[in-house]
């Protein structure tokens, strides 16, 4: 694709609104450049006051690289991350290497955007930067404490009130938006989330450490890769990002700790902690050491019921990102599952002709989001489950089937069923998707509309054959 191509001006929408939209994660600021670029007037509303420097690396699948490749920003993209082509997998407690799966030049090429790897708190400036620089303003110390029964009012903790036509939470799984929203359906939300016994630890190690010493040096020869190890109710994850020359190192093992965020540092020995509690193979206690003079930060992973409205009752409010659809962290498709909500929502907006659609979009962002959403969480999840298998006849096959691959000069993950889709995950274009709902379904309504048939909701449009 040429550079010309990539950053051709968008249209604008005929009819532009305000937009209030809660929270500035990846899901926010994607949505605040993309609504932008149509035209739409934004405001983004962030309780942190902007100097939270947030850990951890941040894997961004080709189906999330191409649609900000698309935006036209593939220099500022690739001065912060790393192309990665390859995952290697080894045995956690012993560390025998059994495989690795490349993202072969087709995958990538069909998939139509790159595998990279960045710091996640670079990505969020580069967001943040560019969504200021096309006109949003972003407000920090901006605590939002209620959202009134219009979902078009917000009350921010200092007092100020503030009104836009159309009020999008992307506030994350435990903010205000999902609350309300499952207020707005009569559910209790206190009940829907558990704790599963599992916590998540995310540090980063300097890559000139890891070069220096004799175990961990030939690890990271070659291409760029992903280094996965499998264990038996845990798995760790190494993988050498952009920008800053680091290797991000993240943990998953049985445990449980009280709320985190991904903004809040523990101490770095629960890393050594974590790990003597497992049975891990040197060379992660080994990385853990060298993760000595580094942040750390640790969740407890949470599940979370499907949340079965994404709209609020009134029409004008939507939650997009995490607090429509949460993802267990260190999932592959958490961020990228935020852009593509954000591409998909500025997609429909951008037929925007008459504030009486407004809500008919909000429903149609549902229609076309949610079942692809709960696929690639299923996948996920299954992606999970396969890398912490206990000993037993599962594992046996799992590890079995990876080293007869790898004999045979193939894949490891060729053919692993939850891995398969792969190429189903990454071809979406989220864009494309809201594309062909607007020309198989949008603009027979308006004609509808013209001929004074009476509105129906746009919920009874099947869209089964519109996501693939
Ligand atoms: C601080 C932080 C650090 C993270 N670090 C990583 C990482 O290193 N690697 C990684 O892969 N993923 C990380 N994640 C998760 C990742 O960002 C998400 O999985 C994904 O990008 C989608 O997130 P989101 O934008 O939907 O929600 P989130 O990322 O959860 O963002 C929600 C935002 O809303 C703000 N907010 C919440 N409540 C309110 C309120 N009432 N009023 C105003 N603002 C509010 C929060 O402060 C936050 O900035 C991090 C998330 C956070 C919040
Ligand atoms: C940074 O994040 C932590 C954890 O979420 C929070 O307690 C703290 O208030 C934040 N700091 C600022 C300055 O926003
Ligand atoms: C790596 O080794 C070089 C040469 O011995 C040394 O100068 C450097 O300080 C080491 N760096 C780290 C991070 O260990
Ligand atoms: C951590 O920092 C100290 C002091 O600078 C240094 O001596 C030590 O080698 C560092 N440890 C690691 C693992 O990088
Ligand atoms: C939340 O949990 C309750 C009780 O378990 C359940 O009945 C309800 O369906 C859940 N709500 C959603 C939106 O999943
Ligand atoms: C760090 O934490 C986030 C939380 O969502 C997770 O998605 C990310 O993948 C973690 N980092 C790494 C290197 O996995
Ligand atoms: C990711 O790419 C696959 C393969 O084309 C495609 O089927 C899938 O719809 C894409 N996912 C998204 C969310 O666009």
């Amino acid at each position: 694709m040429s550079a010309e191509a990539q950053t051709a001006p968008p249209l604008e929408a005929l009819l532009k609104i305000d937009f209030l939209i809660i929270g500035a994660g990846i899901a926010g600021l994607a949505s605040a450049v993309a609504l932008r670029r149509i035209g739409h007037r934004v405001t983004v509303l962030e309780k942190d006051d902007g100097s939270n420097q947030t850990s951890g690396g941040c894997r961004m699948p080709p189906n999330m690289s191409k649609i900000l490749l698309n935006w036209g920003f593939e220099e500022e993209l690739r001065e912060i991350s790393l192309i990665a082509e390859a995952m290697h997998l080894m045995i956690y407690e012993s560390g025998e290497f059994i495989g690795t799966h490349r993202w072969t030049k087709e995958i990538i090429k069909e998939a139509g955007g790159s595998f990279m790897f960045t710091h996640h708190r670079d990505l969020l400036q580069l967001l943040k930067t560019i969504a200021l620089s096309s006109g949003a303003e972003i407000r920090h110390n901006a605590e939002v404490v209620s959202i009134d029964s219009t979902g078009q009012t917000v009350t921010l903790a200092n007092g100020d009130v503030l009104t836009a036509d159309v009020v999008v939470g992307a506030d994350g799984p435990d903010g205000i938006s999902r609350r309300s929203i499952l207020k707005d359906s009569n559910v209790d939300c206190e009940t829907n989330s558990s704790l599963s016994g599992t916590v998540i630890y995310n540090t980063t190690i300097p890559a000139q450490s890891i070069y220096n010493d004799t175990d961990l040096a030939p690890l990271t020869e070659g291409e760029h890769a992903a280094y996965t190890w499998m264990g038996n109710g845990c798995n760790a994850m190494v993988f050498h990002i952009g920008g800053v020359d680091e290797f991000s190192f993240t943990l998953t093992a049985p445990g449980d700790a009280p709320e985190g965020s991904w903004a809040e540092n523990v101490p770095i020995t629960h890393l050594a902690d974590a790990l003597a509690s497992t049975h891990c193979e040197p060379r992660l206690h080994k990385l853990g050491r060298l993760a000595a003079n580094s942040s750390l930060t640790r969740i407890p992973l949470k599940k979370y019921e499907e949340l079965k409205h994404w709209v609020h009752s009134s029409g004008r409010m939507l939650v997009i990102g995490e607090a429509a659809h949460p993802i267990p962290a260190r999932s592959f498709q958490g961020s990228a599952m935020a852009v593509e909500d954000a591409a998909a929502l500025a997609k429909l907006f951008l037929h925007l002709l008459n504030p009486d659609q407004i809500s008919s979009f909000l429903w149609a962002f549902q229609d076309l989001r949610q079942e692809r959403c709960e696929k690639v969480l299923r996948g996920e999840l299954g992606n999970l489950d396969v890398i912490s298998y206990p000993p037993g006849a599962l594992q046996q096959a799992r590890d079995d089937d990876m080293r007869a691959k790898h004999a045979a000069g193939k894949g490891a993950l060729d053919s692993i069923s939850e891995w398969d889709q792969n190429k189903g995950v990454f071809g979406y274009n989220a864009e494309d998707a809201a594309d062909e709902w607007w020309i198989q379904w949008g603009i027979l309504r308006e004609r509808a509309k013209e001929n004074g048939a009476p509105l129906g909701h746009p919920l009874n449009v099947r869209v089964e054959h519109l996501v693939h």
